[in-house]
């Protein structure tokens, strides 16, 4: 087989590429070692900063999203006895949607197999080859057992961060950075409306509380515990009572529900660079990984997309290698200040028990929310700063 970008890889990065790739005639394929509903039941990341959106809808993605999607203009803040309201259009003229994961995976999974491109799933094995060449190829055995050598002019390590491409880079050749927080988050999804019109990050002494949703009837909650803990030993009864009380305040109700989905999640900001060896080029969370706060994870991955596929068109369209060199240190400079914004929501948010940090973070939730200097920065890198930039 060949092709000209062979894409590593079905979240929504490798997916993405795909997609926009194809709509200027470049043509890929994409391997995923996991079965579609696998891929399209992993339940995720649920914000879409503007400049995502944008790209979703001008790629011809916008008919689920502006039907399922939710505008939101503004996130509060809280910490007890307080919660306050960071508006986003008044201070950067942007704001942001919640719409989950799964139906940004959905969405690409349905419009690439509509449009008769391959996409193949369950292959395992996946190993990446002559890098180094401008004949690379990716090789794997197919869902039916039988082993394929993809040739390409390009690979995309698009697998994530437990993925082979990153390792296939010489450690010699890489740097990494990585912090490890003390904290995990345990995040729900309940079949109950949610109980606030738009998202509530709280800080307590006992831990960071959120409040966030998928839609009008679903409602998507999350807890910091520590990193040991077990989902086993978290009852539904000991999550909702202990939502209501870190973000308790006069006059609001918690209203809880049958919960649908369960998990712990760990906590840690990581950066490989160079994003790429070769003709090998790293997207989304197989090149870098941030802690949650902030909602950034997804978001990253779409930018590192959003260059890469002007990168290869035009390497195709032209020749010219202008993009591509420059495609790691570009997409680095916001993946250091993406890491910097999640580090920082992450450090004011939660609680270590420190009591001097406590008092640190009770100073900077309030400066954030009556100083509209600081408003802004909090709602210009939430809603995503410019690409380029
Ligand atoms: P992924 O979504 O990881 O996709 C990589 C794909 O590659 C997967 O489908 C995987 O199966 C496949 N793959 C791996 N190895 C191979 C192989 N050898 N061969 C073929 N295919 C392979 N972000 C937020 O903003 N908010 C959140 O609440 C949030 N929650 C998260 C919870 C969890 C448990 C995790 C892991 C991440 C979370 N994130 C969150 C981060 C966000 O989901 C990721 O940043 C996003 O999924 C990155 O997309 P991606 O396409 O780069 O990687
Ligand atoms: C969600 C996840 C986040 O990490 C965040 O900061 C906001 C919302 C969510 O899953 O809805």
């Amino acid at each position: 087989m060949r092709t000209q970008v062979a894409i590593v890889g079905a979240g929504p990065a490798g997916l993405l590429l795909a997609h926009l790739l194809a709509r200027r005639g470049v043509e890929s394929v994409v391997v995923e070692n996991r079965s579609r509903e696998y891929v399209q039941a992993r339940i995720r990341a649920g914000v879409l900063e503007q400049g995502t959106v944008d790209t979703l809808v001008d790629a011809g993605l916008g008919a689920n999203l502006a039907r399922e999607g939710m505008r939101h203009d503004g996130i509060h803040l809280q910490w007890p006895g307080e919660r306050h309201r960071i508006d986003f259009p008044s201070h950067c003229g942007r704001s942001v949607w919640v719409y989950g994961q799964t139906q940004v995976v959905r969405d690409l999974i349905a419009a690439r197999l509509a449009d008769g491109q391959q996409l193949h799933f369950e292959v395992s094995r996946t190993s990446l080859h002559d890098l180094e060449t401008d004949r690379p190829c990716v090789r794997y055995v197919d869902a039916a057992g039988t082993p394929q050598v993809l040739e390409c002019d390009v690979v995309v390590g698009a697998d994530g961060f437990h993925g082979v491409s990153r390792p296939t880079v010489p450690a010699a050749l890489q740097r990494t950075w990585q912090r490890d927080y003390p904290y995990a988050w345990l995040g729900i999804l309940a079949d109950v409306a949610p109980s606030t019109d738009e998202l509530i990050y709280a800080w307590h002494p006992r831990g960071f509380a959120m409040h966030s949703m998928r839609s009008p009837t679903v409602s998507r909650l999350y807890l910091q515990v520590d990193p040991t803990e077990r989902v086993a030993d978290w009852s539904d009864d000991r999550i909702w009572s202990e939502l209501a009380l870190r973000m308790a305040l006069d006059g609001w109700t918690l209203q809880d529900g049958p919960v649908t989905d369960k998990g712990i999640t760990p906590m840690r900001s990581f950066v490989s660079s160079p994003m790429r060896h070769g003709r090998l080029f790293l997207v989304g969370d197989a090149a870098h990984i941030v802690p949650p706060t902030g909602a950034k994870g997804l978001n990253l991955a779409v930018a590192d997309v959003r260059l890469l596929d002007l990168a290869l068109g035009e390497l195709f369209a032209t020749g010219s290698e202008g993009l591509i060199d420059a495609y790691s240190d570009t997409a680095l400079r916001r993946v250091w200040r993406t890491t910097h914004f999640s580090w920082w929501m992450t450090t004011m948010l939660h609680s270590s028990g420190d009591e001097f940090d406590e008092e640190l973070r009770i100073a900077q939730l309030g400066y954030v929310t009556s100083s509209d200097a600081a408003a802004a920065g909090l709602a210009e890198n939430y809603t995503g700063l410019p690409l380029g930039t």
